[in-house]
């Protein structure tokens, strides 16, 4: 909240700057920071990426490595793992760590969390982001950001607005209704400024009905400051401005860009000689500042406070347990016929282990979330950990990966690249001849170890060459032939563990001969530890989707004719009905479905009470952990409109969820809330929701389509 004080101090500020001092604070003065007025005791205001981690130090004026060697940090699970959690504790650990890590790397913003909805699989950044349905991402975003910001360090969220593709994301139009907008793309950011209280946010690359989104008035000032009454900084995507006036006049308070040209950014040279003609107002150019001088004064970076702002640290034990913590949880236990899983930590026999993801390491790759990772197990080291030197554990890479996979190249020169320039820069990085001849040998001799073991455990999925900033993927299949692989070893096998370790789902047509498989998003600088706790049951997972894994695109409506891809305009003709939404009320065939994920144990729900006063509605449940292990359940609270208006409306809608630990045999009651927002829809005619009367079933679940319990209330306006 604005306060007196602070108002004051910073009128005065504004008073005592000239113009030159003004119009460098309103843009880069290096990549990544902003110029500071030192005879005022003004900073410059240094941004650092990213959501897995504070990112490696930039040069200053290239966009490349400053080849430090102190700049390792704390990997940490990517924005999928933590939502696929379903806990928003431990979305808090998580930022609490980036922003104590930020602020002992001397950085005032961190450019965190992307928040963005998954409404294709096919997005490449989908790992950076949480979820298909706006409720998960408005729950775990908002401790987030509180817990990063207790650190004296902005959070940044991230890309406003409805970025969700890389496909030619400078320039291409998205195009969605007012209705979808505010029900689906928006409450992340909506929830983490009005219960988050966020410092900071970023404008996206794309336009967005026609206007660049970093330039629009209508998004930034219409929107954020009108409807939301954001008080805090608009940064734009590193170069996502495109005009000065544009720029001056819609709400967006800093400019950053990938170029060294800094005085000749929009809100440069530029800026000031238009300010100077009087073509446009100098307080415009106060208020921008005014927004970056509020946002200093709560970082305590100018006031009186600032003696007393956060040191941070970086490093810590604190942080690589609470990491651990974070990434067990996170792990989802998808198939597990005849309880091949847990597996025996005193076995002491020859397991294999087989596929290129097991001795990967990833934290290197991804675009602008790479980071140099202090540390990161992998899932083959994460077993060795594990097992010690007693079992004879082997390894076998399985397939190969080209050396010049995406992931090498500089990810900010490929998300600028055509992809003939992309395919002409990667063919040159591999011989074709040689890959092929690998590939067969790689195959033969992860089948020949499968033969010679007692337990196969394949680590296979995706790497940072698929899931990566600038670029989508042209389909959801494993690539490397690794279907073909899996296929051998459940021939050979048919007890083989299989697990995937990847940032966005795959089409799996071995999955019906699989009797086990595990899920890991890029759980940071711990995941093969976690990975390894899990399959041997050292921790019972409790991961559960927060998106829904397809059996193949033909079920995706966000993928069809002009929705998604496209270089000039994509159009979210899906409307609000993205991810199980869609799914679950065409009921299209899924290979699993939201919300879903096994336990080493079983839980019983019972006892559905409802109390009901107007629009406010508590629903109570209890649960019984009826196994013989303690474990950790997610309890959802679907809302399902019973009558069909002219409304194209969800079969139903995740409104409430709470994750319980139970001790085996253990009774719980659970108590979820709903209010008038979970009963109403945006009418873009009123600009604001309208409560939707009429009878809804409340359905409590473990999974969208796995209902326990449910009962119908009417709700009247
Ligand atoms: C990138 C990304 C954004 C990142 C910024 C700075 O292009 O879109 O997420 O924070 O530039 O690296």
């Amino acid at each position: 909240m604005k306060n007196e004080v602070s108002e004051k101090y910073i009128d005065s500020l504004i008073l005592s700057l000239s113009l030159e001092e003004k119009i460098g604070m309103v843009h880069g003065n290096t990549l990544f920071s902003t110029k500071a007025v030192e005879r005022l005791g003004i900073p410059s205001l240094h941004f650092s990426d990213g959501p897995m981690g504070v990112r490696l130090e930039f040069a200053d004026n290239y966009w490349h490595s400053a080849n430090n060697h102190d700049d390792y940090a704390s990997y940490l699970p990517c924005n999928s793992a933590i939502a696929s959690t379903w806990n928003p504790k431990a979305a808090g650990h998580m930022g609490n760590v980036l922003g104590e890590e930020a602020r002992g790397r001397g950085k005032d913003v961190i450019l965190a969390p992307g928040i963005n909805i998954k409404r294709s699989p096919l997005c490449g950044r989908n790992f950076e982001y949480m979820s298909e349905d706006p409720r998960v991402i408005e729950k775990m975003v908002v401790p987030m950001v509180q817990e990063i910001q207790k650190n004296d360090v902005a959070a940044c969220v991230k890309h406003f607005a409805a970025n969700s593709q890389e496909t030619e994301r400078l320039w291409v139009d998205t195009i969605v209704d007012e209705r979808t907008l505010h029900e689906i793309y928006y409450p992340g950011f909506r929830a983490a400024i009005k219960e988050g209280g966020l410092y900071s946010i970023m404008g996206a690359y794309n336009r967005l009905n026609g206007e660049h989104c970093c330039t629009s008035k209508a998004l930034l000032d219409g929107v954020l400051r009108k409807q939301w009454g954001y008080d805090g900084v608009i940064v734009s995507d590193w170069g996502g401005v495109h005009d000065t006036t544009l720029a001056a006049e819609a709400a967006l308070d800093v400019e950053m860009d990938v170029g060294a040209d800094f005085d000749e950014y929009y809100l440069a040279n530029s800026y000031k000689e238009k300010i100077i003609s009087g073509e446009l107002s100098e307080e415009g150019l106060n208020e921008k500042v005014r927004n970056i001088l509020r946002m200093m004064y709560r970082l305590k970076m100018i006031g009186p406070q600032k003696e007393s702002r956060k040191a941070g640290r970086f490093n810590t034990k604190e942080h690589q347990n609470a990491t651990l913590d974070v990434a067990r949880e996170s792990v989802i236990l998808l198939k597990n016929e005849e309880h091949l899983l847990p597996l025996n930590p005193g076995f002491r026999g020859r397991i294999a282990v087989i596929g290129a993801n097991a001795a990967t390491i990833h934290a290197n790759g991804g675009g602008s979330a790479e980071m140099h990772a202090l540390y990161e197990i992998t899932p083959l080291m994460g077993i060795r950990m594990l097992l010690g030197g007693n079992a004879q554990v082997r390894y076998a890479p399985g397939y190969y990966v080209p050396k010049k996979q995406r992931a090498e190249i500089s990810w900010q020169a490929t998300s600028t690249m055509s992809e003939e320039e992309l395919q002409a820069t990667e063919n040159g990085g591999h011989e074709a001849a040689g890959q092929k001849h690998l590939q067969k040998q790689y195959y033969e001799e992860a089948v020949a170890l499968a033969k010679d073991s007692d337990i196969v455990i394949y680590v296979g999925g995706l790497n940072h060459g698929y899931d990566v900033e600038g670029l989508d993927r042209a389909d959801m299949k494993l690539p490397y032939e690794q279907d073909k692989l899996i296929e051998a070893l459940l021939r050979e096998k048919p007890d083989t563990i299989v697990v995937m370790y990847a940032g966005s789902p795959v089409e799996m047509s071995w999955l019906p001969d699989a009797k086990s498989l595990v899920w890991s998003y890029y759980a940071g600088m711990e995941g093969g530890k976690a990975l390894a706790d899990v399959l041997f049951g050292i921790v019972n997972p409790s991961g559960r989707l927060s998106e829904t894994f397809l059996k193949n695109l033909s079920g995706c409506p966000a993928v069809q004719g002009v929705n998604f891809g496209r270089k000039d305009k994509v159009e979210y003709t899906e409307g609000v009905m993205v991810g199980y939404r869609y799914y679950d009320t065409h009921e299209i065939p899924v290979n699993f479905c939201f919300g879903y994920g096994l336990s080493y144990t079983e839980y019983v729900y019972s006892n559905l009470s409802v109390e009901q006063d107007g629009t406010d509605v508590r629903v109570r449940c209890l649960v019984t952990n009826t196994g013989a292990v303690a474990g950790m359940e997610t309890v959802q609270l679907y809302v399902a409109p019973k009558e069909k208006g002219k409304l194209i409306r969800p079969c139903h809608e995740l409104k409430d969820f709470a994750k319980i630990h139970l001790e085996a045999g253990e009774t719980r009651e659970v108590v979820l809330t709903l209010q008038k927002k979970d009963f109403s829809c945006y009418d873009a005619e009123r600009k604001d929701f309208v409560l939707m009367s009429g009878n809804y079933e409340l359905q409590i679940g473990a999974a969208s389509r796995d209902i326990r319990l449910k009962e119908t209330i009417q709700i009247t306006g």
